[in-house]
């Protein structure tokens, strides 16, 4: 059975009003921390969304009490929780006129992306290179390292994968040369690859990163999110942001402290909050956690 402890739960307990109405939960995964927000505030409707269809299934499951029981995950039945497959991107379309008291991202993969090893994710077993959150999206991990031009590759190792731009350099252009003698298909394949130019297993990791985020749309989505979101919440209404990479907390740090300024919002976390080192020693998952928090006024 996966195990997986939605991070820094108390946290996010903590800051949804105890007035809420309508919750968006914009990651829902399995919906840990929604089942939870679900049980504290059972007058609050909880949209939930997520572009992995598979992780949605199962969500599905979870919240639906004719089988909620299944593998021992029942936590708490509820109707109040809708799973829909949706991008937090285009979060203004699915609440139409409705605004919403309390928005949570957890941003990222999880450890089921990785034990599924058939989606591409994980450089541990041998699979095609797909990557994919979403099954109804066109563009692989495989399409990007066999078609982008060296320095579009070049400049996502700089930007997602923080290589200097002489090491980036050398990984695409190496790339260009092996693709030619044979398309790079797996996981492997591209592992190969990576070692050619000396990586081993936790920078070939950091590049499977980045070419996850390139393919999942990952910093475009939040830049999107982040134009929107104060347009969808009412006043006093709350957007917790969870993220694991330091570029995605630059962009909420920036995004947050602009907003602040001009007097829309106010900063609740002036300083991001990580998480207890107890909540480290139990979930690895959680170490490079930060999360943000700011309230509209
Ligand atoms: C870290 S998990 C969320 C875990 C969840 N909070 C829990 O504890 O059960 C992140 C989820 O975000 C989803 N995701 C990634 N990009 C998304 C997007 N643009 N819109 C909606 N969901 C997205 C992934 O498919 C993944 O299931």
């Amino acid at each position: 059975m996966i195990t997986h402890m939605p991070v820094m739960l108390n946290e996010v307990l903590s800051f949804v009003p105890e007035w809420a109405k309508l919750i968006v939960d914009g990651t829902l995964w399995h919906g840990w921390h929604s089942l939870v927000m679900a049980k504290k505030f059972p007058e609050a409707k909880i949209i939930g969304l997520d572009v992995d269809q598979l992780m949605l299934e199962k969500a599905k499951l979870r919240v639906d009490p004719a089988t909620a029981g299944v593998e021992g995950w029942e936590l708490h039945v509820t109707h109040n929780i809708d799973c829909v497959h949706w991008s937090y991107a285009d979060i203004d379309i699915i609440l139409k006129d409705q605004k919403a008291d309390y928005i949570l991202l957890d941003l990222g993969v999880n450890l089921e992306h990785f034990l599924a090893t058939e989606r591409g994710f994980s450089l541990k077993g041998n699979a095609p290179l797909d990557m994919r959150f979403d099954q109804g999206m066109t563009k692989t991990a495989e399409e990007v390292v066999n078609t982008y031009n060296p320095s579009d590759l070049q400049s996502l190792f700089i930007r997602y994968a923080d290589f200097t731009a002489e090491k980036a350099g050398e990984l695409a252009d190496t790339i260009v040369r092996e693709r030619k003698k044979s398309r790079i298909k797996t996981t492997f394949d591209l592992k190969h690859v990576l070692g050619l130019c000396g990586l081993g297993n936790s920078a070939v990791a950091v590049i499977f990163q980045a070419i996850r985020i390139e393919v999942n749309w990952e910093l475009n989505n939040l830049e999107i999110f982040l134009k929107k979101f104060p347009l969808v919440l009412k006043s006093w209404g709350r957007c917790t942001i969870l993220s694991y990479h330091s570029i995605e907390d630059r962009l909420v740090k920036q995004s947050f402290q602009v907003l602040a300024d001009s007097g829309e919002c106010k900063l609740l976390t002036k300083k991001v909050i990580a998480p207890h080192y107890t909540e480290v020693a139990k979930n690895k998952a959680a170490r490079s956690a930060k999360m943000r928090v700011i309230e509209k006024n």
